[in-house]
């Protein structure tokens, strides 16, 4: 791995103890104006600190983050498709490399469908963005999507996590299930798991936790976070838990007393 590639990892990574909080924001790039981030600036702001990095799609980054901001991005890539289209799951290639790399992208994001009609579509397209980051030094983040009719199992998502590592992938993004360490165990590369549809806090710390201690080594979390009633201190609990090797309990009890609500 060449310096560049190194540098941009750790950028994303947090080299003192290897884990990240990564704030994913790109869910309008087939979801529309998801609620909590209609207006995306006013949700990121107040979060940026207590995020390791940023994974918005370029629109949002070039329109609504100021270039001043010093953190890392990770950019989707990936797209071409809607929530009310026939093809959810047909992403191709939405950002060249030389934009990605003109936005001082730290790794590029694509989502990877396995186990349905268009699974090699998206395989091989992303193997194009595994050669154009191995060219240019960009850490690329798979994206394991999960179809409607797929169960979310270990089996599965080691599956597809698996296949994105064999592919090139440097990081990748899956959801928690049960047995979760053999999805961990079976994926050569660093894991992450993403949040999935707003739960309770006290339930998104808990799997939080629970991925961590199945050797993930954070979270690409977005609507557990910015969807909170306290965005801000459920970042902060989701950073004790990364980072602060706090339990669940622990970290609920920080959301609590973060938004001020001793109950
Ligand atoms: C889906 O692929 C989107 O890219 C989201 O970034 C991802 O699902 C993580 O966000 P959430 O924690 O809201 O699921």
């Amino acid at each position: 791995m060449d310096w560049g590639m190194k540098n941009r990892l750790s950028r994303i990574i947090r080299p003192q103890d290897g884990h990240t909080v990564m704030l994913a924001i790109d869910h309008g790039y087939f979801l529309g104006p998801t609620t909590g981030l209609e207006n995306p600036w006013k949700t990121i702001e107040p979060l940026v600190p207590y995020a390791d990095c940023l994974m918005p799609t370029r629109g949002v980054l070039r329109s609504c983050i100021p270039p001043e901001l010093d953190i890392p991005i990770v950019l989707r890539v990936s797209g071409g498709t809607s929530i009310v289209g026939p093809e959810l799951l047909h992403e191709g290639i939405t950002v060249s490399i030389d934009d990605a790399i003109r936005l001082n992208a730290s790794g590029l994001a694509f989502s990877i469908l396995v186990g349905a009609e268009y699974e090699r579509d998206t395989l091989l397209a992303f193997s194009e963005i595994c050669d154009m980051g191995e060219e240019y030094g960009i850490p690329v983040l798979a994206v394991t999507a999960v179809g409607r009719e797929m169960v979310r199992d270990a089996k599965y998502l080691g599956l597809a996590s698996r296949i994105a590592a064999e592919i090139g992938a440097h990081m990748v993004k899956t959801y928690y299930c049960e047995g979760f360490e053999k999805v961990v165990e079976g994926c050569p590369v660093p894991v992450v798991i993403a949040g999935g549809k707003k739960i309770p806090e006290r339930d998104a710390l808990q799997m939080a936790h629970a991925a961590l201690q199945a050797g993930a080594i954070g979270v690409d979390m977005g609507r557990n976070i910015f969807q909170s009633e306290n965005p801000v201190a459920m970042i902060k609990a989701v950073r004790a838990v990364v980072h602060e090797n706090a339990t669940a309990e622990e970290a609920y009890e920080l959301f609590k007393t973060e938004s001020g609500q001793q109950r």
